[in-house]
Formats: C-alpha cells, structure tokens, sequence
C-alpha cells in the first residue's frame, strides 16, 4: 500500500492512518489520505489498467488499504462513458458525454465511496457503522455493511424517497427516519454513537469515502484517453464526487498521466437548497446553512455540508461555475433524456441536463467543447416523483 497518512485539508495537521479518525482533531475540518505517488508512479504505469478487472479496486495503488487486505467489493466503478448526441444536438453541444453511475451496485455512484470507507473501517477494527443519508448512501452502506458482516444504522429523513428506505432494510440496515433533513440525521448520529459504539461513515467526516469517490476522476481520464474535458457537470450535495475528481485530477498529473488542463467544473444544485451556489454568487469562502432546504432530489437537499470551502475553491479554481434548477424541470428533463438516450436518470443526473440547457443558451458552454455530466443514480429509485 501506498498510502503514508492522512492531512486535514485546513491546517494540514498529519493524522495517523492506523486509527479509525473522524474530523481533523485539531480543526473538526476533512482529512485527506496522502499517498506516496514517487513510488505509485514506479509500481504502476497507467498502461497496466487496461488488463486489470472492471472494479474501481484496479486503481489500488492509490486507494487505501494494505495489500493483504481482501477489499469489501460489490464490483463498483467501471461505468461507462456514453455519447450522448442526441440531447447534446438539441442543447446545442456537439460533444456531450455521460458518466452513467446508475449501472453501479445500489444503481448509484456511492457504491464507490462505500467500498473504501468501509473496507478501511473494517480493516481498522469498526463493527457497527453508522450514517445520515439523503437516500442512496444509505443504501449503499447496508450493501456494503452486509457484505463486510457488520452493522449498518442508517439514519434518514422521513420522506427519503420509497425505494432507498426499502432497500436499506432489506438488506439487513436499522433504518431510523427522522422528522428532518440530512444535517438534523447526522446530529443524531453525532449524540448517540459513542454510547452505541458506533463508526460515523458521514460524508468527508470519514476520510476514505472520498478516496473511492475520486476514482471517478480516474475512470474519466481513462475513457478520454487520458485527457480531461472541457467542463463537467455534477449534481452537488455534500460534494464528495467533485472533490475527490478534483484531488484524483492533481495525483494523475503528479504522476506525469496528465497534463496541467483542468476541466471549468460546475455545481448544479435545485433552487430549493442551493447552498453552494449562494455563497459562490457571494464570493463566499464558507457556505451558510441554506433554510427551509426542499427538492425532490433527495440527494441535492443537503443544507450545509462541511467540504463546502473545498468545492467553493474548486469551482473557483477550474473556471467553473454553480447554477440552480427548479424541480419541474428535472422532472421534466428525465423524459426527454430517457427518450433521447436510453438512460433513466435520477432527478440529481437530470438536474444537470437542465443545466447543460441552460449554460449552452449563455454561451458559457461553447458547441465545440466537450462536456461530461454525471448521473449519479437511477431514476427507479424516484418512482413517487414521476405519477
Ligand atoms: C443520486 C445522487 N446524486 C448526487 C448526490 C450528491 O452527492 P455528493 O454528496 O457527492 O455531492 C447524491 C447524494 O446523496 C445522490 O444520491
Ligand atoms: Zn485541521
């Protein structure tokens, strides 16, 4: 294994990797792993992908845990990178590409952060996980909870939609649903786990989640043969994906598999919890606690989240931008991407074509430039926000 120890992102306190570790303990802010990339770049060359398995586990030397470890694997990542002409003509964009994260285990992307999290918090001795979730981190960690032999406690707003709540008990979770939003779920997780025993897996308050998430940055440099797009579209809650896209992109060209060419990111939330999108307007460097937070895209209801100065830097940084979207219009825009294309998106994937629309219309986003938006889930999961 490659990985030396873990940095917090804020002030860059080492933390010891052997530890289970929530927050930075100095700050309360992310920890980020840290690996030893001189030694990646002589152990693998990015050549050796190609003839390895389809899980996301083929990019071992730069995700946690120590070579003897048997991964907890549900054959996550490996997605495909789909074409999507037809939507991309009518939008006016010649070279529009979608991650499909929906063909995932859990039918959505946080499969990923869910094998790392979790095989690294069994390797370190947790049994009983626990987490806050707007619906398929949920689902998620009862698979891969399951699949460890351990605990899973999932905590959730009462009107996550059917599907995920379903899912997480059947697959052995305790489901507690809580009259709230995501952030009043975490709280209580936060009150009761040392008294339980319980191993808070919160996003980017654990710090491995990320490290799975970021192989979607891997994948994507893969599939456009090791080059990046012009702009990335991506449907953002607590933001884990585009930070860990964002950290896989500076490893790749530290590792000479890249360029310096980054993407112009974009944060695309609903008009109904748009924190991110607020305090990028603002010029903020924290994002306040967005009030009355509603959407049907459950995952996109996340008032505050705590990597916020991070993808704020982010968005920032690549040029990028942040853009809001009514709900009736991802609805909406699920038929037209179904019809055009094939794929039953989620609300938070459809959030992003609408956006697509909307940038292209501003002429922010050029005909020419090649564009990729993530669907992070499955529309099956959303059935009630389509009758
Ligand atoms: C389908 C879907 N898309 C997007 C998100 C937001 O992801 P992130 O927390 O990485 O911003 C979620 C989170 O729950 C989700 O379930
Ligand atoms: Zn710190």
């Amino acid at each position: 294994m490659f990985l030396t120890h873990l940095e917090c992102t804020n002030c860059g306190t080492r933390h010891e990797w052997r530890e289970l570790q929530n927050l930075c303990t100095k700050c309360q802010k992310p920890l980020f792993p840290v690996y030893d990339l001189a030694a990646v770049g002589k152990a693998l060359k990015k050549e050796d992908l190609a003839a390895r398995e389809k899980s996301l586990w083929r990019f071992r030397e730069v995700l946690p845990l120590p070579a003897d470890a048997e991964p907890v694997s549900l054959g996550e990542g490996g997605t495909p990178l789909l074409r999507a002409q037809r939507f991309g003509d009518a939008a006016g964009v010649s070279n529009l590409w979608v991650k499909d994260e929906g063909q995932n285990p859990t039918q959505s992307f946080k499969a990923r952060g869910m094998t790392t999290a979790v095989s690294m918090a069994k390797h370190l001795g947790a049994t009983k996980l626990a987490v806050p979730s707007a619906g398929n981190a949920g689902g998620a960690l009862a698979a891969y909870a399951a699949r460890a032999g351990m605990e899973a406690h999932i905590f959730m707003p009462s009107d996550t939609p059917r599907a995920n709540i379903i899912e997480c008990r059947e697959l052995g979770a305790e489901v507690v649903l809580i009259d709230g939003l995501i952030t009043d779920c975490g709280a209580e997780i936060a009150k009761r786990k040392t008294a339980e025993g319980w191993f808070d897996m919160s996003t980017l308050k654990e710090p491995y989640r990320v490290e799975g998430k970021k192989t979607l940055g891997y994948e994507l440099a893969e599939q456009l043969d090791w080059t990046l797009p012009d702009v990335v579209l991506y449907p953002t809650g607590g933001g884990t994906g585009l930070i860990g896209m964002w950290k896989a992109f500076d490893e790749m060209e530290a590792l000479g598999w890249i360029g310096a060419k980054r993407p112009r990111m974009f944060t695309i939330q609903a008009n109904g919890c748009a924190p991110i999108v607020r305090a990028f307007e603002a010029g903020e460097k924290f994002a306040a606690e967005f009030p009355d937070a509603h959407t049907v895209a459950s995952g996109l209801r996340v008032p505050k989240a705590v990597g916020d100065f991070i993808m704020l830097d982010i968005l920032r940084k690549s040029g990028g931008g942040a853009v809001t979207v009514e709900d009736a219009e991802m609805i909406s825009a699920t038929r037209e991407v179904g019809a055009a294309e094939g794929l039953f998106v989620a609300p938070e994937g459809a959030a992003c074509f609408v956006a697509l629309k909307k940038l292209a219309a501003q002429g922010r986003i050029g005909k020419d430039e090649s564009v990729v938006i993530f669907n992070t889930g499955s529309g099956i999961k959303y059935l009630e926000c389509y009758e």
